[in-house]
């Protein structure tokens, strides 16, 4: 795998940055207005009725703060959350010691839920339906189950792909909100936020210059204004204006639409080897070295988002904006 500045991967040095950037309610939380809009309206009912909230499912681009949104709802409902991923839950047992320790109105939160596997997925139904677990004991001929009673619960389920859940689980969610990219005025009120967090002075048209590259997402963003950051403090004097922002973000291989050296890596992959396409996911993975879910969930989206790349059903195809952009001049196969 490329090493990759734009990597939407939590990376630990990351941890503790993203933790104090974090938002901790609504109002705090910048973007996504719709999302937020109609989930401060779940959350007063709930709270109202004295209920816990029902099950959330929350799917976009990896970076748009599905977990950061996810703390922001158990905080606005004051309640404890318990954080795992679909992939960690490996057997039911695993899943009903985790749900054993919530306490009435708690959230779960499961990131990557597409991965849970199917067995545990089918005793995660009749828990958030109903709020039991029934769990087989012993074996053989005096096998029989047992039904636990869990307290209520909200169970808040994020994913890249909500097309790889399957319609049982996504049925069982009674609010699903889609999580967009960021527009870059959210963007910049972000890096802001973030600048005035970690006391750098970031000049206006600096913050303007970094949204313009973040593939609308703040994790993104934040990473680019740290690495800016140091850039500003050992080149000049600590102020991050648009020069600085230009200079140092040039020097990480970003460009001008925001594209990494991976994204660039696959258009060229598209035009150089294969005409422009179409070309296969899988082929296109391999040629790139990444894995085809790698490039499928976090560098295609933003692609067919900008126009560079489309989906078509005989595979991927660069766009002319992708030839203007890499400076290729587009020549018509001949027959
Ligand atoms: N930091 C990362 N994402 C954020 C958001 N949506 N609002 C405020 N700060 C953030």
């Amino acid at each position: 795998m490329s090493e990759r500045l734009v990597d939407d991967a939590l990376q630990a040095e990351d941890n503790l940055l993203e933790l104090s950037l974090r938002p901790q309610t609504l109002s705090q939380y910048i973007g996504q207005t719709k999302v937020k809009d109609q989930l401060q309206i779940y959350i007063t009912a709930a709270r109202q009725r004295e209920e816990s909230l029902d099950h959330v499912l929350l799917y976009g681009p990896p970076g748009l703060g599905k977990t950061t949104l996810a703390r922001v709802i158990a905080n606005e409902m004051e309640v404890d959350v318990k954080s795992t991923t679909g992939p960690a839950i490996e057997k039911p047992g695993d899943l009903v010691a985790l749900l054993n320790e919530l306490s009435a109105g708690d959230v779960l939160f499961i990131d990557e839920i597409h991965r849970l596997p199917r067995i545990v997925e089918e005793v995660l139904y009749s828990a958030m339906e109903d709020f039991y677990v029934d769990i087989m004991v012993g074996q053989g001929p005096t096998a029989h189950a047992v039904r636990f009673p869990l307290p209520p619960f909200t169970l808040v389920g994020a994913t890249t792909r909500a097309g790889m859940l399957s319609k049982p689980l996504r049925d069982r969610f009674g609010i699903v909100s889609h999580l967009e990219y960021y527009e870059e005025k959210d963007l910049e009120k972000i890096l802001m936020r973030s600048a005035s967090i970690f006391n750098t002075e970031l000049v206006e048209s600096g913050a303007v210059e970094l949204a313009r590259r973040s593939r609308g997402t703040p994790r993104i963003a934040n990473r680019l204004l740290k690495r800016v950051r140091d850039y500003a403090e050992v080149k000049s004097n600590g102020v991050v204006d648009e020069a600085c922002a230009h200079e140092a973000l040039e020097m990480l291989g970003v460009d001008e639409a925001g594209l990494d050296v991976v994204d660039q890596k696959l258009l060229h992959a598209i035009i150089d080897l294969y005409h422009g396409g179409p070309v296969g996911l899988s082929t296109l993975a391999v040629n790139i070295s990444e894995e085809t879910d790698t490039v499928e969930s976090m560098y295609e989206p933003y692609l067919i988002q900008k126009g560079f790349l489309k989906r078509t059903k005989m595979g991927r195809v660069a766009t002319q904006k992708a030839y203007d952009h890499l400076g290729i001049l587009f020549v018509a196969e001949k027959n």
